[in-house]
């Protein structure tokens, strides 16, 4: 679907998903991440960098896992994640757009749990590319769990603590060959509606994540 459609649906209150082809699962237990190898960090700063063009080849399960992990995965006993949060209050929540449905990750169990079963990927921002890249990720806060967190700093701590995840994303995607962008363009409001989020579960971002176009 083009920006100009999107725009026009959005402020009409109707840019909505698409249905699932099939049936989309209830959960999908992730395989256990690769927490080896890879490239070396420096070699991954060095190609890090937005892309917007990609191939509409599906992620495999594997590579899924390895990127949930590396974004917001646990990565230690008690618990503690792969991206820093304000007094450890883990507020943000990764949201996964598939093509058979969109998901959250639970990290704690390292699986995802189905949310909506549609293709809501379209519904993730403005631009064209989202609606067929095989990923888009939604970074969403809640803020019930910043209640230790002065109310003026809440949004700005869960922004940096999505921007350290986007990070992750951007790293581990340079490490395995793929191609990412954050985006911040984005209809908030179609997205809560389409996640069926609560009033204190907030919006931030979008990330599109997958295979560079040939
Ligand atoms: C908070 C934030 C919001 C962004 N929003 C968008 C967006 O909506 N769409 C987009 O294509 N790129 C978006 N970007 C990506 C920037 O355009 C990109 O990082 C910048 O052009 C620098 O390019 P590089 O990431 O390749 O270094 C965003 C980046 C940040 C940090």
């Amino acid at each position: 679907m083009s920006t100009l459609t999107k725009l026009a649906l959005g402020a009409m209150g109707q840019l909505r998903p698409r249905p699932v082809k099939g049936d989309a699962r209830k959960a999908i237990k992730l395989p256990a991440p690769d927490r080896t190898g890879g490239l070396p960090l420096m070699q991954a700063l060095a190609r890090r960098r937005s892309a917007r063009e990609f191939a509409r080849k599906p992620l495999p399960l594997p590579v899924l896992s390895s990127l949930l992990w590396a974004a917001f995965g646990v990565n230690r006993r008690g618990g503690g994640r792969t991206a820093p949060s304000a007094l450890d209050a883990q507020e943000i929540d990764v949201y996964v757009a598939l093509s058979d449905g969109a998901y959250r990750y639970d990290a704690k169990v390292h699986s995802l749990r189905l949310v909506a079963a549609s293709d809501l990927r379209r519904v993730t921002g403005y631009q064209d590319f989202v609606d067929l890249a095989p990923l888009d990720l939604v970074y969403v806060a809640d803020h019930r769990r910043m209640r230790m967190v002065p109310v003026a700093q809440r949004e700005s701590y869960a922004s940096a603590a999505a921007g350290a995840i986007a990070q992750n994303v951007y790293l581990y995607a340079a490490s395995a060959g793929l191609v990412t962008v954050i985006r911040a363009w984005i209809d908030r409001s179609a997205i809560a509606d389409a996640l069926g989020l609560e009033h204190d579960q907030q919006v931030l971002l979008s990330q599109t994540v997958g295979y560079p176009k040939a």
